[in-house]
């Protein structure tokens, strides 16, 4: 009715859509959840969840994480983080897939389960069995009090504030944000990452927030963007590295509300099968930031280049390499790699967005998907 209409207009908060919101308000949510635990000034850093848990995380033998869908991307970020800053080895594991192979896990396992709603059925069903085999388990959560967060040992939540759109954006900054914070306190603690570099870091940290705000000024590009590519059936999307994930969550965002097939690779995977769709029909969007990896995302770029595939490029302001090849670049600030995912992800989210919307798709609440899956 008119009320509700209108009461839900006011929850939007003057966006059209929640997703939209949500992807706006994502300067503020990592600063939010950063607020109280990361202290530049004092070169502190704080996740109080850990306090007491701290020696097993440090004297682990392996990290496990696990998560569903959008949660499992951050988990991926996570891998490439806890081993460069902390050097324990990780394993990101699907949940639905970890609880029913009979996983060898004992009491020097840290588990760590992530999860926007704290709902999700096989992420609580993995936790309940890892514990049943003495792993600690640690939560990232969004929602305060949920089942996930009451199972688990200990835990950090996101504060990233309530997510309405089924499609994760502001839970999956957060969470990268908690398991940044959570990689950069053990590689400290353990030793693996010296003092200068911690602080090093921590002023980086800080910084993200700006530059996501700065990068969501591209909104309008994006859009444009979005206008050339919205009748197209499929997108290919590839990174490396850190950016790797990004990729498949680029992908996935894509194809939940859009419902355009989209697969996201590690770029030098290409070669072993996705070559073989490029042609000039085919959108690939690359991540191609400036890191370790860029001279290899490049060339990856010239062979999509060479199939006459059309090319999406999100790189670091004031590339000009990429800038000759692409189609479409668009440019983000730059950060430290580790922190690039965060960044990075923002415009693929609003690419998305723009495409669902042109396609007049029900972007808050796609087809045949929920917020939180409580059935396995
Ligand atoms: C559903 C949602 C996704 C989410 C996934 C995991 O599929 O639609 O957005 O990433 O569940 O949910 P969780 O709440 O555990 O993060």
């Amino acid at each position: 009715n008119q009320l509700d209409m209108e009461l839900e207009a006011i929850e939007k908060g003057g966006f059209d859509h929640f997703m939209l919101k949500e992807i706006y308000e994502q300067p503020r949510s990592i600063a939010d959840c950063m607020r109280g635990r990361l202290d530049v000034k004092s070169g502190r850093l704080v996740l109080g969840g850990l306090r007491d848990y701290m020696k097993k995380f440090q004297n682990a033998h392996r990290i496990i994480i696990t998560a569903c869908g959008t949660s499992w991307h951050a988990g991926l970020v996570a891998e490439y983080l806890f081993e460069e800053f902390a050097r324990i080895p990780v394993e990101v594991e699907y949940a639905s897939e970890f609880r029913y192979r009979n996983p060898v896990i004992n009491e020097r396992d840290f588990v760590i389960a992530i999860s926007q709603s704290g709902e999700t059925a096989d992420t609580l069903a993995a936790i309940e069995l890892a514990k049943s085999k003495g792993a600690t388990i640690f939560g990232v959560c969004n929602v305060v009090g949920s089942s996930i967060a009451r199972a688990t040992h200990a835990g950090s939540y996101t504060h990233a504030g309530p997510e309405i759109g089924v499609a994760s954006t502001k839970a999956f900054t957060a969470q990268i944000s908690v398991l940044s914070m959570m990689a950069l306190m053990l590689g400290y603690q353990r030793g693996t990452l010296p003092e200068g570099q911690f602080i090093q870091f921590l002023h980086e940290l800080e910084t993200v927030p700006a530059k996501v705000e700065k990068a969501l000024a591209l909104n309008s590009q994006v859009e444009e963007i979005a206008k050339q590519f919205k009748d197209v059936r499929n997108f290919l999307y590839l990174g490396r590295g850190y950016n790797f994930p990004v990729a498949l969550e680029g992908a996935l965002k894509l194809k939940e509300i859009s419902y355009i097939h989209a697969e996201g690779y590690p770029a030098a995977e290409m070669k072993h099968g996705p070559i073989a769709l490029i042609d000039e029909e085919m959108p690939v969007v690359f991540i191609a930031t400036r890191d370790s990896s860029y001279e290899k995302v490049v060339s990856n770029i010239q062979e999509v280049k060479a199939r006459k595939g059309k090319i999406i490029a999100v790189v670091t302001e004031g590339d000009t390499m990429v800038k000759k090849m692409a189609d479409h670049t668009i440019e983000i600030p730059s950060s430290h790699e580790a922190f690039v995912p965060l960044i990075s992800v923002i415009p693929l989210q609003l690419l998305s967005y723009h495409i669902a919307v042109m396609r007049g798709c029900n972007v808050d609440q796609p087809r045949n998907l929920a917020k939180s899956v409580t059935v396995e």
